[in-house]
């Protein structure tokens, strides 16, 4: 495969890719470019093998971390500004289409299924600040969308999610509503307020590493889909919250954040936010 040097290494590993076996195309172009990033890394920074091998005792204890309940490395790639990158790279925003956002850890299947209105509220906090969410839906010409899928999920008001916290009930906080036939989607939850991120093991490794806090702004989670339509995960960030400037994993876009005004006494809510989202037709479909 050939002789190294410190001058050729780089060149000698790229060339043995598919010497000994079959590659695709996007094989060779995805480790052709890791390779050259990973020595380049490696030379800006005169990697000392010392730190090679804490690097790897680092994954290690990051594979070691990871359970049922924890995927240890896409918390990594958050704190790293990767999966809102990938997210960005997979979805990018061509029309007039909302923005998505991270997934992140805590979303669950088969939320309970509620009727346009209801609450999602299963437990009361004495600091809780209940909140009514409604807007519309539409495509990118304006049409109106019925029957659209919302998931939303969101943290309680002690900043917990409800699956992390065996003193909530099962799904509060979760729900899983459908925009009437004008497209219009409502439910009353609380007011989301900002949480730490985990932040034992190796991701508070990594966050202190770089001098980071853990801490996320205040936002709701949605997952919106429609068939023919791109599907939609997103976030709607609270416009007074804490760490809209410097969310741990980089999330925030201008776009996705909404404002919580007083409440009308007839909403029975403390607080009322209004916030519209627009999905765009799958190529396929428009196609179609
Ligand atoms: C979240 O918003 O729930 C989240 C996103 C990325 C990492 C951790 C949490
Ligand atoms: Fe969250």
């Amino acid at each position: 495969m050939g002789i190294v040097s410190l001058e050729n290494i780089t060149d000698v590993v790229i060339a043995s890719l598919g010497k000994n076996g079959d590659v695709t195309d996007r094989q060779r172009e995805i480790m052709s470019s890791l390779i050259r990033h990973m020595h380049d890394f490696c030379k800006d920074v005169n990697l000392q093998h010392s730190e090679f091998i804490e690097g790897c005792e680092f994954l290690k204890r990051a594979g070691q971390t990871c359970d049922e309940n924890r995927q240890e490395f896409i918390l990594l790639g958050d704190i790293l500004g990767i999966e809102v990158l990938a997210d960005m790279l997979t979805n990018p925003v061509e029309e007039n289409e909302s923005a998505s956002t991270v997934l992140g850890p805590f979303y669950r299947e088969n939320p309970p299924v509620l009727p346009k209105g209801a609450s999602t509220i299963l437990k009361h906090f004495d600091n809780e600040e209940t909140a009514y969410f409604e807007g519309h839906i539409h495509d990118t010409t304006g049409a109106p969308l019925a029957n659209v899928t919302m998931d939303v999920w969101q943290d309680a008001p002690n900043g917990i999610y409800e699956n992390l916290d065996p003193d909530q009930p099962e799904y509060n906080l979760r729900g899983r509503f459908e925009t009437d036939e004008n497209g219009h989607y409502a439910f009353i939850a609380v007011r989301p307020v900002p949480y730490p991120i985990p932040d034992n093991e190796t991701a508070g490794e990594l966050l202190r590493y770089m001098g980071h806090h853990p801490m996320r702004p205040g936002h709701m989670h949605f997952i919106i889909s429609k068939g023919g339509y791109r599907p939609l995960v997103s976030q709607i960030f609270d416009a007074e919250s804490k760490h809209l400037d410097d969310d741990s994993v980089f999330a925030v876009k201008e776009s996705l954040i909404g404002k919580f005004e007083k409440a009308d006494p007839s909403l029975g809510t403390d607080l009322h936010l209004k916030f519209d989202f627009i999905l765009r037709a799958e190529a396929g479909a428009k196609a179609a």
